[in-house]
């Protein structure tokens, strides 16, 4: 049976939103946003602020496991901080090497590994020789840093650090998230390694998914702002693979579910961010949202310009007893 995971996007999919989603269903898994390995030893408890669910076997409440992502270009440390991280019992540890933030490139980390296929094989190495056997080791990659030069050799470098599964984001660094995703350069990497590729960008719709998976020859994907933007895609993918039949994207249908999610999403990050940040969070969501549906895209306006929460509280109240 093929499978569909949630990516990991920071500042975007936190705990609570993988929450939500995974709920909402058809995840067989999530990977967490990115920790970053630098100079310093990280405590047990900046594993557990970016992904909380280690404290819950490492699964969302509805069940999803969820594994760990790691960001770093030193081997030594990777090893050192994945051996700390395994003492939690992960689902699964994933490298990223694929972020374009520059300030993370800056350092050498992320997508600019890409250029140096010999010290990803090291990395992977080192985090897979530090870790039980048990647990997984991924890696997540973009197809280079600025052409497809080198898209084969660093999938056969992170094949022979011993990554277990590829996550293929069909993109190079300076293409950034611009579309379209090359669904095409997923395949030749699927025939060049013999882990299982994951294929990711660019799914979001039913048609999206079958034509990634046609191109690609994956049957696994990653969904990202997709996820987001629809929260039941995964769940309508899911229930195809029974009749055959997507069944149609029906905004109207969705949305009293969909706005009881997101009065669960207001609440909890209201309890949990400083007041004045939490109608960030929720635009954040909805400005996705509002692709897909025409009752976000309504809410999204009314409080675009609005910092108050009383205010942002009685446009969502109002907007879920629209129905
Ligand atoms: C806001 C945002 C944050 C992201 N953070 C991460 C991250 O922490 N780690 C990672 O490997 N990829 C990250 N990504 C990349 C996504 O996991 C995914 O590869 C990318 O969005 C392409 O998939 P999509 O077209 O389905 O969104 C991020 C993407 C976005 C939009």
């Amino acid at each position: 049976m093929s499978k569909i995971f949630l990516a990991p996007m920071e500042g975007l999919a936190d705990a609570l939103l993988r929450d939500l989603l995974t709920r909402a269903g058809g995840y067989d898994g999530a990977v967490c946003e990115f920790i970053r390995v630098s100079g310093t030893t990280l405590p047990a408890r900046t594993f557990r602020r970016v992904c909380p669910e280690l404290d819950d076997g490492g699964r969302t409440p509805s069940g999803s496991p969820v594994a760990v992502q790691l960001l770093g270009s030193c081997p030594e440390r990777m090893g050192e901080t994945a051996a700390r991280l395994a003492r939690l019992s992960p689902h699964g540890i994933d490298l990223n090497f694929g972020c374009p933030a520059p300030t993370v490139n800056r350092h050498g980390g992320g997508a600019m590994l890409l250029d140096d296929p010999d010290l990803l094989l090291r990395i992977v190495a080192a985090v897979r020789r530090a870790v039980p056997e048990a647990i997984p080791v991924t890696a997540k990659m973009r197809l280079g840093v600025r052409d497809t030069a080198r898209t084969l050799d660093c999938a056969a470098a992170l094949q022979a650090g011993g990554a277990a599964a590829l996550v293929v984001h069909a993109r190079t660094k300076v293409e950034g998230y611009r579309p379209p995703a090359h669904w095409e350069w997923i395949g030749r990497v699927r025939e060049a390694v013999a882990v299982p590729v994951i294929a990711n960008g660019e799914i979001w719709s039913p048609d999206d998914y079958a034509r990634c998976r046609a191109v690609s020859g994956c049957a696994d994907v990653m969904l990202g702002r997709g996820a987001v933007a629809d929260p039941f895609l995964a769940r309508r993918l899911r229930r195809a693979e029974g009749d055959g039949c997507y069944g149609p994207h029906d905004p109207a249908a969705d949305w009293p579910e969909l706005s009881v999610l997101l009065l669960e999403f207001w609440q909890r990050v209201k309890a949990r961010l400083l007041l004045q940040h939490a109608p960030g969070r929720l635009k954040l969501w909805l400005n996705l949202l509002r692709r897909g549906y025409p009752q976000a895209n309504l809410l999204y306006h009314r409080i675009r310009a609005c910092s108050d929460v009383g205010a942002v509280a009685a446009a969502l109240e109002a907007a879920a007893a629209a129905r």
